[in-house]
């Protein structure tokens, strides 16, 4: 199972848009896909339609409750999710206030007995740091930040690179961003195109507009992916882009390739 996870101190930048979607994407071409939700807004567990009386997130936080307890099927037949809601609050106090524990494997040692069973895990990320998000970075191969053309969102990865760095310090791991993908693109965003390209790999960017959020609203609100809403759509190819990039850099991985960029 190779896991990826998108994430971003910052909030709106099109984290869970990008999530479901290409879950769907990598679904769609016969890979089985876990997705893992780890904001506690739920919101790529609402979308997918997890059970809310069903376990959690939470519950593999708290009591170290196997992964295969906690899984549900989706209406996707390749696709299952580990599902979060606002249980993950208090999660994160309790296993915080717990100093007796390790408190940053609980989900990798959780996900063991069920990593044989998954082409590719995706992780969605709340735009903040906390227990849940430690666990999540620790499982992930790949650490790719999604973000705005703007500084405000830029700022969002660069207080997210202090955050493993911290990690990276006090656990002695080699956490890194492994690429940033640019979402509400623009070609007059060249200038912080060119200033995050100075610092990170850059995945194939998406486009924004009007037309975008139009698709993106039915997607939403009609629970079905940009590739059943509107399959042709710009918004649904640079999805394709950046999936297919995707697929390459893991190729590459298995491969001891270098990937151009
Ligand atoms: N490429 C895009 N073009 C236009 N609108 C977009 C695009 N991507 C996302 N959006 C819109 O931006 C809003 C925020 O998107 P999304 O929920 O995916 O962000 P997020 O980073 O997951 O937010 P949060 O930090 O709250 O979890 C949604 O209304 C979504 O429809
Ligand atoms: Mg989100």
């Amino acid at each position: 199972m190779r896991t990826i996870g998108l994430i971003n101190w910052k909030g709106g930048v099109g984290k869970t848009s990008t999530a479901l979607n290409t879950a769907c994407l990598f679904a769609n071409s016969g890979l089985k896909i876990l997705v893992v939700d780890a904001d506690k807004q739920g919101n790529i567990s609402t979308w997918f339609g997890a059970d809310p009386s069903g376990l959690t997130l939470a519950d593999i936080l708290l009591d170290g409750t196997d992964a295969s307890e906690v899984i549900q099927h989706t209406r996707y037949e390749n696709i299952d999710i580990i599902p979060s809601d606002a249980s993950l609050i208090q999660a994160n106090y309790e296993v915080l206030k717990d100093k007796s524990k390790a408190q940053h494997d609980i989900l990798k040692r959780s996900l063991e007995s069920v990593k044989g069973n998954y082409h590719i895990c995706i992780i969605d990320n709340p735009p903040d740091s906390n227990i849940p998000v430690l666990n999540c970075l620790l499982v992930m191969d790949d650490i790719i930040a999604v973000t705005l053309p703007n500084r405000f969102s830029l700022a969002g990865i660069h207080q997210l690179q202090m955050e493993l760095n911290n990690y990276n310090q006090a656990l002695h791991l080699s956490l890194k961003v492994r690429g940033v993908v640019i979402n509400q693109y623009t070609t007059e965003c060249t200038d912080i195109f060119n200033e995050i390209a100075s610092k990170y790999k850059i995945f194939p960017t998406i486009r924004g507009g009007r037309n975008t959020q139009k698709w993106l609203d039915r997607v939403i609100n009609n629970q079905k992916s940009i590739f059943e809403v509107c399959p042709n759509s710009g918004y649904a190819r640079d999805i394709k882009r950046f999936g297919n990039k995707l697929a390459e850099v893991i190729e590459a991985d298995a491969t001891g390739q270098e990937v151009l960029w």
